[in-house]
This record gives structure tokens, C-alpha cells and sequence, in this order.
């Protein structure tokens, strides 16, 4: 049998994303380019978006979101604190407050009950997250936020390829943020985009990304004439390289495949774990289905290990497993910031641990995963 270490996820890379790279430098065109502007066209298709908009992060993605919204000091923004913290942060940018709602336990997600619960006045906008690939129930939500006269941001950081009631999340999105960080499905190394129906606001998002220029780079760089640029607003420099877009492009390509493959992983992971006493996997929610992007499992008390021995446990027999999705809300950075009791949140993030899945993981690797954890759960 093989010790080999088990990664808790791997990029799925080869030499296809190798030649695309390569192409673009030898092109001589690296910043953003043709390259970027067909990946933006591609992503907008993918997702059933009108307008894509890359970025170099999902954290720029949300930060640029928010810009777009006019959210500023005084503002608060319904958010979970069950998420990386870059979607709390990307609130404090522009200067507004996050205010922390409790998510349901199947997928971690906000719901409209929580977030009317910790909604005020001052409330401007909710931030709701697809954690980890599981799709927040946008229906209902965007129903309730369109009732509270609230626009709805989605972090879709986690969720390229999955699905609310049969269509892409992002497709009817006010306004979406992405990330192509290697540990999400689609990697262009660092990378992000920003997904809307809307073209103005497109437009002001591509004008944000580049300094608040009225022409890009690209354009002035295309024409035969002189383009004489003016900065319209105080922007960013949050682009994408053509490098990356190339790679991505590649990636998008392959999306359905691994999508497939995930999917497949998970569904023999539920199999191999049905009788297992005390772990309750994630699941696809009654509304969609899920990427699989995290494969995370919650322990209670009929489970004879605590988490974190769990995991060393497993790091033991060659398995990089990880805790679960963090809570910002008990990381020091918001130590003193207000909230209500947010008990679902840190049962989750305290009972909680995502096990690898990645494309090509084999089914050895999987059994042995499965065999590792069994040892721990006494069976
Ligand atoms: C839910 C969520 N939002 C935002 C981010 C930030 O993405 P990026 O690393 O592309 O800035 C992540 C990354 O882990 C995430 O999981």
C-alpha cells in the first residue's frame, strides 16, 4: 500500500495550461490583453452573466462589488463570519461595517431567518457566500433582499460549476466575485472576476480595475491614433495578466470534467461514510448542487475524537486533511467587533474538517482516506 501524502487538493494542471502560458509570453503581450478580454467573454457565457470583469482576486472581486454599491462609512453589510476572511475584509475597504450572521448547518450558508435577525437601519447590502461550493439558496434570498429594498452581493468564490435550481450560480446575480486561486476548481494562479447583468456598472468595474481610466492599455495600445486617457475616479490596479487568462481559459475548458469527477468523489465518500456514527457529510441543499469545491464533514458527540485529534490523527497516516471553513469572527483582527451569537457558526468551524478531493485523486487514495478516519471513528 502506498504512504505516499495525500494533499488535501491539487490543481488540475498540465501541459495544455503550460503551452497557453507560453504562447502568451512569446506573444509579447503579458498585461492585461486579448487574452484577458476572451476569458472574460468565455467566464460570462459559463456562468450566464452578461458582463465578466477580471480582476486580480476574488478579494479585489468583492472590494470593487462594493465600491461599485456606493457602500461607505456608516453602512453596514450582512455578512457570514463562516468564510475566509477576505469577505469580511473586502467590508471593511470601503470603510462600511460587517455586521455577522448566524448560517444554517447543512451548507453553511446565510438564509433569509438569518440574516433578518441581525438586519438594521443602517443595513445597505448582504454579502451572502457559497461556501465552499454548496450554493446559498439565491431564490430566497434575492426575494427577501428585493422585499428589504437591499442589494444582494454573492461571494462566488468557491462556486464555479455549481447549480441553483438547475442553472449556474452567478446566472441572475446582481453582482458576483470569483477566485481562481489554486485551491479553488478553476486556477489561473491568483485571479478573480466580477460577474453583473448590468452594463454600466461593467463598464465602471473595468474603469475601477485600471485606475480609473477611461481607455485601458489595450485600447490605447490598439489604436493607430493618439489616445489621450483621463482618470475619471480614484481606481485600482486590480488587473489580470494575459498570462493568466490563458491559463484560465484552458481551465474553463476542462470544467465540466472536473466538475464530473467531483462529484463522483463525493458521492463515493458519502457511500464509504453512510455508517459512520457522529459525521454528517455535505450534501447538495434541496435547491442545487454543489462543486464539491470542499468536501467537509461535521463531527458531533457520537464521534469518539475530537476534531483537531481527528486531523492529527490523519496527518499521521499520510492525509492532509484541514479544519473547516474559519470564523472571522474569532480570529483577532475582529476580537472586539460586535455581533450577536452566531452558535451554528462555531459549531461549524470548531467541529468541522475538509477531507482531499481533487481530480485526480484514485480511488486507492480515497479508500485510504475512508480507512484512516474509520480507524479513528472505532470501526
Ligand atoms: C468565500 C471566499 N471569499 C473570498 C476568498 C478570497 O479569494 P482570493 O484568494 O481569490 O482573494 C476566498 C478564498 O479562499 C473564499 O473562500
Amino acid at each position: 500500500m502506498s504512504t505516499d501524502r495525500i494533499p488535501v487538493m491539487i490543481p488540475w494542471l498540465g501541459e495544455e495550461e503550460a503551452r497557453a502560458a507560453s504562447e502568451a509570453v512569446l506573444s509579447g503581450w503579458v498585461a492585461q490583453g486579448p487574452r484577458v478580454a476572451a476569458f472574460e467573454r468565455a467566464f460570462a457565457e459559463r456562468v450566464g452573466a452578461e458582463h465578466a470583469v477580471a480582476v486580480s482576486s476574488c478579494t479585489t472581486a468583492l472590494h470593487l462589488s462594493l465600491v461599485a454599491l456606493g457602500l461607505g462609512p456608516g453602512d453596514e453589510v450582512v455578512v457570514p463570519s463562516l468564510s475566509f476572511i477576505a469577505t469580511a475584509n473586502a467590508v471593511r475597504y470601503v470603510g462600511a461595517e460587517p455586521v455577522f450572521a448566524d448560517v444554517e448547518a447543512a451548507t453553511g450558508n446565510l438564509t433569509t431567518a438569518t440574516v433578518d435577525a441581525v438586519r438594521t437601519p443602517r443595513t445597505r447590502a448582504v454579502l451572502a457566500v457559497h461556501q465552499g461550493g454548496a450554493p446559498a439558496d439565491v431564490h430566497a434570498l434575492r426575494a427577501a433582499c428585493a422585499d428589504w429594498d437591499l442589494p444582494l452581493v454573492e461571494d462566488a468564490a468557491c462556486a464555479i460549476g455549481s447549480t441553483v435550481s438547475g442553472k449556474p450560480v452567478g446566472h441572475g446575480a446582481l453582482v458576483a466575485a470569483w477566485s481562481f486561486h489554486p485551491r479553488k476548481v478553476v486556477t489561473t494562479g491568483e485571479g478573480g472576476m466580477v460577474t453583473t447583468d448590468d452594463g454600466a456598472w461593467a463598464e465602471r468595474l473595468r474603469r475601477l480595475r485600471e485606475h480609473g481610466m477611461n481607455a485601458s492599455a489595450a485600447q490605447r495600445h490598439a489604436s493607430t491614433k493618439p489616445v489621450l486617457e483621463s482618470y475619471l475616479e480614484v481606481g485600482y490596479n486590480y488587473r489580470m495578466t494575459d498570462i493568466q487568462a490563458a491559463v484560465g481559459l484552458v481551465q474553463l475548458d476542462k470544467l465540466d470534467a472536473m466538475i464530473a469527477r467531483r462529484r463522483e468523489l463525493a458521492a463515493r465518500y458519502e457511500r464509504l461514510l453512510r455508517d459512520v456514527h457522529g459525521l454528517t457529510p455535505v450534501r447538495d441543499p434541496a435547491h442545487g448542487q454543489s462543486n464539491f469545491q470542499s468536501y467537509w464533514v461535521l463531527l458531533d458527540e457520537a464521534f469518539p475524537v475530537g476534531r483537531d485529534d481527528l486531523l492529527a490523527a490523519l496527518a499521521g497516516a499520510g492525509v492532509s486533511a484541514r479544519r473547516g471553513i474559519m470564523a472571522a469572527h474569532l480570529e483577532p483582527a475582529y476580537a472586539d467587533h460586535p455581533r450577536a451569537p452566531l452558535p451554528v457558526t462555531e459549531r461549524i468551524t470548531r467541529d468541522s474538517l475538509i477531507l482531499p478531493l481533487f481530480h485526480t485523486m484514485t480511488e486507492a487514495q480515497q479508500d485510504r482516506v475512508v480507512t484512516a478516519l474509520r480507524e479513528q471513528a472505532g470501526r
